[in-house]
């Protein structure tokens, strides 16, 4: 096989998050990669409210324009990341006193972004990160000012506009079970409203040890008998220490160069190389195994240089996650996964 996409193409799509210089063509390099090994695109940011809506009442279509022109005229599966979102949120929301004004404002800005991608975006993230570790619902502006019904609200007003966008449910660590059952309870309330959820996305920011391969099996199983289509999305690996296993440790300027957080600057060891490389076979396999239930695997990111966890959770690291290096060079974790068929 050639490329991923050739690879797993009966199986599901292998999409990834396009960063603004790979959107604008200043990085050709990672744009020719993206067209010769993935069939669907994300926008890493350029889709969230604070950089398309910056202004309630003007919007800024320009980049996200190129980027849906070049997934359609490359044939490709274009996702839209994220119509509601607590984070990276154009700041005119949190300037809305009034409740009811709040939920027209919110009803305006995903009609006019659906209405606005109609036909060109095939899926969308309707709300991302929703939920807390413990399964309730975050405390976010969207509950403060409408309650528990924004959920349903925003997927009934996305369909209303885009009947045949899929939607999505996006969260991460989906693997827990406490967070899950919140997941599956949410969902299921908006479901018995009649109102239509088409997926869940389960982010796969993960670690070489994080989550359990069980825990990621059985978690597409239990989002599927929901009778909706499971994307991992988001997917990378990191294969540095995360400071939330340290015990009471703070996420703090003290780690940013320390080589307890940070311990691969100049080189990864091979004998990491080949963890990560096993640690994608393994979660592969499962994907495959339930290639029925997975509707999309989306990096999220080209090559481990442009990935956002060199600076999550703390600023300055060095970090692995990808299948490409630096170089844009396919890593063993690449030929691992293709290798699988
Ligand atoms: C991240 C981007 O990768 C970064 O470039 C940005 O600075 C912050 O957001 N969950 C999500 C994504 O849903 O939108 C986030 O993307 C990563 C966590």
């Amino acid at each position: 096989v050639k490329s991923l996409k050739e690879a797993f193409e009966k199986d599901f799509y292998i999409g990834v998050a396009l960063n603004g210089r790979i959107i604008d063509q200043s990085d050709s390099a990672s744009l020719s990669l993206v067209k010769r090994e993935f069939n669907s695109i994300t926008a890493e940011n350029i889709m969230k409210s604070s950089i398309i809506h910056p202004q309630r009442d003007s919007f800024n279509f320009e980049l996200a324009d190129k980027f849906v022109a070049l997934g359609k005229n490359n044939g490709m599966h274009v996702h839209g990341h994220t119509l509601i979102w607590h984070s990276q949120l154009s700041p005119w929301f949190a300037t809305i006193e009034d409740s009811l004004e709040f939920k027209d404002a919110t009803e305006k800005h995903i009609k006019d972004l659906a209405l606005h991608f109609k036909g060109v975006v095939d899926s969308w993230d309707v709300v991302n990160e929703a939920l807390n570790e413990d399964g309730t619902l975050r405390n976010s502006i969207f509950l403060e000012k409408m309650g528990d019904e924004y959920l349903p609200l925003a997927f009934k007003w996305t369909s209303e506009v885009d009947p045949n966008a899929k939607l999505f449910y996006n969260d991460y660590n989906m693997t827990n079970p406490d967070k899950r059952h919140g997941a599956i309870r949410m969902i299921k309330k908006i479901q018995e409203k009649g109102i239509k959820v088409d997926g869940v996305g389960m982010q796969g920011h993960w670690h070489l040890d994080y989550p359990s391969l069980e825990e990621i099996e059985e978690s597409i199983l239990e989002y599927s008998k929901l009778g909706v289509q499971v994307a991992i999305t988001e997917l990378d690996i990191s294969v540095l220490p995360n400071p939330w296993d340290l015990e009471g440790a703070e996420i703090s300027q003290n780690f940013e160069n320390s080589e307890e957080m940070n311990p691969y600057t100049k080189v990864l060891p091979d004998s990491i190389q080949t963890k990560l490389a096993n640690r994608y076979k393994d979660i592969f396999k499962i994907f495959l195994k339930h290639r029925d239930k997975i509707s999309r695997v989306t990096f999220w990111g080209v090559n481990d240089g442009q990935s956002w966890l060199n600076g999550f959770p703390i600023r300055g690291r060095t970090n692995y996650p990808l299948l490409f290096d630096r170089e844009l060079k396919p890593k063993p974790a690449y030929y691992g996964i293709i290798g699988l068929k």
